[in-house]
């Protein structure tokens, strides 16, 4: 039955020839699990689409709403909080599989002749995804969103002659309001999803004009050719089985929840950008004054001037990674800086999140009862007590320090330190602050 109906639309569509050009094409040097990163993007992106329908529903666009609408995607709708789940952890996952993609094709130099045009729609197709990932990010309006997207507006407009215009045009004034939540809108689900099929169709129409790279020894890829059905079909299948799962798993199970709804005269708000991002913020943490620009755009535009042009760059005709050291050694200092980048940052964020809230207390109570009147810490303060800057590696004793800062003669017979007022909350509080005081910073 299946097959008659089957036969009798292919008599009309002549599926049969469709079904020979989508599965009979030729893999030089056989199927791979190296070559799923292509595929696995490509379902990500249709996650991203199929998902970003549902949110479209509830979303709306505009200050007031925005947040709550979010809020009430992620409460009331049901299986609301899952799809959002799945589309937010899918936005890191496409990063995480265009990156694997693109080192896969680095290293095996499938953007060498003739496969140049690819490599270059495939960078236009990597920014566009980063421009899916800027635009969506204020979409939920909350605090973060809010002041990330500020300082990425902040950096565009740090390019010479254009920067201020572009600015402008990206938040649609002078600050950043609800011009800007919409055009921000229209941009990540009207402008960019066009831009993006377009491209991702352009991309696909040469890989089958030019056929996939395969393996760079020439003997390897020319010994077995094996069709893309079924093995190659399988494996891809089984690649997305796992990426699906693993977003199922995090959408489930690691909340990412809102911070404050969006205050723009709160500009005592640091926010952190999205984990690919972090690297980047890292950087510009460092860099300040008349380098800044150098870090704002001078970098981001060389190295994706020298990316489109990577092919052209690198003449070589061989594909082998051991004939082309300079491209390999760049590919290894490239990722050996950016994951270093992002150690450091995820090691500071996280030492901030670690941090009991009695410390920060404490440490307020030690400036209201004036004890670095006597007392330095790190180089501030006087000299009249000792120094406290590592007192929690020095007398880690929490029993010690109670007893010595309700009666400091108790301990320290003849100190000349004062007795000071302070409730049993105060005296907990400085004590902990007292104790985080070591040379290996929590
Ligand atoms: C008038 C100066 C003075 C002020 C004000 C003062 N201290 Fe002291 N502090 C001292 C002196 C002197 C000592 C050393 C004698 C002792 O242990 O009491 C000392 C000792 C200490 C010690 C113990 C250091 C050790 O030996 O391990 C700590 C901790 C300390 N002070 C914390 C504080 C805190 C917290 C405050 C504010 C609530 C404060 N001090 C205010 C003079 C001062």
């Amino acid at each position: 039955m299946q097959l008659r109906i089957y036969d009798w639309m292919d008599r009309r569509l002549k599926l049969k020839a469709l079904e020979k050009t989508l599965l009979d094409e030729p893999i030089p040097g056989g199927a791979s699990w190296i070559y799923v990163f292509g595929s696995a993007t490509l379902f990500l992106f249709v996650l991203q689409a199929v998902t970003g329908m549902f949110l479209a529903i509830y979303y709306a666009p505009t200050p007031d709403h925005a947040y709550d609408s979010v809020q009430f995607i992620e409460g009331q709708v049901a299986f609301g909080w899952f799809v959002r789940g799945l589309h937010h952890w899918g936005a890191s996952g496409m990063v995480v599989a265009v990156g694997l993609h693109m080192l896969q094709v680095f290293l095996y130099g499938a953007y060498k002749p003739p496969r140049e045009m690819m490599w270059i729609v495939g960078v236009i197709l990597l920014l566009l995804v980063l421009g899916f990932a800027f635009t969506g990010y204020l979409l939920p309006w909350d605090q973060t969103a809010y002041w990330a997207t500020q300082v990425g507006i902040n950096m565009v407009g740090t390019v010479p002659l254009v920067g201020d215009f572009l600015a402008r045009v990206m938040r649609g004034g002078e600050t950043l309001g609800a011009l800007t939540l919409s055009r921000f809108f229209a941009i990540h689900v009207l402008f960019l999803p066009a831009v993006i099929i377009l491209g991702i169709m352009v991309h696909l129409f040469i890989l089958r004009r030019v056929g996939p790279a395969g393996p760079w020894d020439e003997k390897k890829a020319s010994a077995k050719r094996e069709a893309f059905y079924p093995r190659q079909v399988y494996m891809d299948a089984v690649v997305m089985l796992v990426v699906f799962a693993t977003l199922a798993v995090l959408a489930t199970s690691v909340p990412f929840p809102l911070t404050d709804k969006a205050n723009p005269s709160d500009t005592s708000f640091v926010p952190v950008p999205e984990w690919y991002f972090l690297f980047y913020y890292e950087l510009l943490k460092h860099v300040h004054g008349p380098l800044e620009p150098l870090v704002t755009w001078v970098l981001p535009a060389l190295f994706i001037t020298t990316l489109i042009l990577w092919p052209f760059l690198d003449r070589k005709v061989s594909r082998s990674p051991a004939s082309r050291p300079i491209g390999m050694t760049l590919g290894v200092v490239f990722l050996l800086v950016v994951f270093s980048l992002l150690g450091i940052s995820l090691k500071n964020l996280y030492a901030v999140k670690r941090t009991d809230p009695a410390i920060a207390q404490g440490k307020a109570v030690f400036a209201r009862f004036g004890c670095a009147g006597c007392h330095r810490i790190h180089g501030e303060g006087g000299a009249v007590g000792p120094d406290l800057s590592y007192e929690g590696d020095s007398r880690p004793d929490r029993e010690w320090h109670h007893r010595h800062f309700k009666d400091p003669q108790s301990t320290s017979p003849g100190s000349i330190m004062p007795k000071f007022p302070l409730t049993d909350q105060e005296l907990n509080e400085l004590t902990s602050y007292i104790l985080s005081l070591k040379k290996t910073a929590t």
